[in-house]
């Protein structure tokens, strides 16, 4: 029996157009941009403007990406939407998506698994397509963490930004010879007795409100270099690959030094890292496919290469994909 493989047939992004520099919070919290710059690697983010919408951005991060795959709407079966800020408690976001990109047929569905979010859904998507529920999905990351952030608690507004990406993945018959490209591994995790590190302190079945953000970041930068690398080492052993093989780490971008410790501890040199932190911030679900999309268009990722996504979250929840562009 052939083997079928997901592989990306198209990517894009869409970033709201207001950028919010650190300078921004000296104005009205104790913090400056020295501070954030040099303990985060963020020198700026984007906020999404009024009555801007997580749907929105992923709409349009969609309609980019199906552009890059020369698809229409009609060609794509499943929606999968990886978020923690959705437009309302309920539809899912993703069927949002699906009605202003013009999708009338399929199906589409949301994933929540915080900054690991977007891990999930491509683990989703490739499930789906290996098992031949689907032929072409669409899986997209999309937040508007300013709508969750505590503009008073230095410790976390300054960290996160709002932004979406998406990806088309295509089922395709793993060649006989051919180099296999698409999914090649891929390694999922949560433990909830850790949820209290990082949470948002309100929501529909406890106080009816949305809540805010909090997060003990010391405990979770703990956690992240270490769960990183495991999870990392897990999916380049899955992929019968050694991290020489590696061309790309694209990983969640929270935190320039998590980023670079974990690059350190899997010896692959910093020059092949895919950093966006700098004008992004943590942009949670969105960040990764927003990396990616960023990634290609700067000519840094070509068709062949071995690519390295992994990333961390509330919950916690953790993985890493390896993926042939
Ligand atoms: O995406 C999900 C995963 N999330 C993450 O990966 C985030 C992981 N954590 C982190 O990135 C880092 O822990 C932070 C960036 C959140 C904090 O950096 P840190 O080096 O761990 O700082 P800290 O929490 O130990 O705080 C050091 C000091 C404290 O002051 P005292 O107690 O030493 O007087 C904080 O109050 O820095 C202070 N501080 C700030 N100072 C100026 C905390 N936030 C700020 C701020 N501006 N914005």
């Amino acid at each position: 029996m052939k083997r079928i493989n997901a592989t990306v047939r198209g990517i894009g992004h869409h970033l709201p157009e207001r950028i919010v520099p650190n300078e921004e919070f000296e104005k009205f919290l104790d913090t400056t941009d020295s501070w954030i710059k040099s303990r985060t690697g963020i020198e700026s983010r984007r906020f999404a403007a009024d009555g801007e919408t997580t749907a929105d951005l992923g709409s349009k991060a969609a309609i980019n990406a199906l552009a890059d795959a020369e698809l229409d709407p009609i060609d794509i079966d499943t929606i999968v939407l990886a978020t923690s800020t959705p437009d309302n408690t309920f539809p899912a976001t993703a069927t949002k998506v699906q009605s202003a990109i013009g999708m009338r047929r399929g199906y589409a569905f949301d994933v929540q698994a915080v900054c690991a979010g977007f891990i999930f859904a491509l683990v989703n998507a490739n499930a789906l397509i290996r098992a031949g529920e689907a032929k072409r999905v669409l899986v997209v990351g999309a937040e508007t963490f300013s709508r969750i952030l505590d503009m008073t608690d230095r410790r976390t507004c300054v960290l996160f930004g709002d932004g979406a990406g998406a990806v088309v993945l295509e089922a395709n018959e793993a060649g006989e010879g051919r180099l296999e490209r698409g999914i090649l591994s891929t390694d999922i995790h949560s433990d909830g007795r850790f949820r209290e590190l990082l949470y948002v302190d309100g929501g529909v079945s406890t106080t009816q409100t949305a809540g805010y953000l909090r997060m003990d970041g010391k405990e979770i930068f703990r956690h992240a270099v270490k769960k990183l690398n495991e999870t990392a080492q897990l999916a380049i052993d899955k992929a019968r690959l050694d991290a020489a093989a590696v061309d790309w780490i694209v990983p969640h971008q929270a935190n320039y030094r998590i980023i670079s410790a974990t690059a350190k501890k899997l010896g692959i040199p910093e020059e092949q890292v895919v950093l966006t932190i700098k004008g992004h911030g943590n942009t949670s679900a969105a960040s990764i496919p927003l990396a990616l999309s960023e990634a290609k268009a700067r000519g840094q990722i070509k068709v062949g290469e071995v690519i390295l996504l992994m990333a961390i979250g509330g919950g916690l929840t953790w993985g890493s994909v390896v993926l042939r562009w």
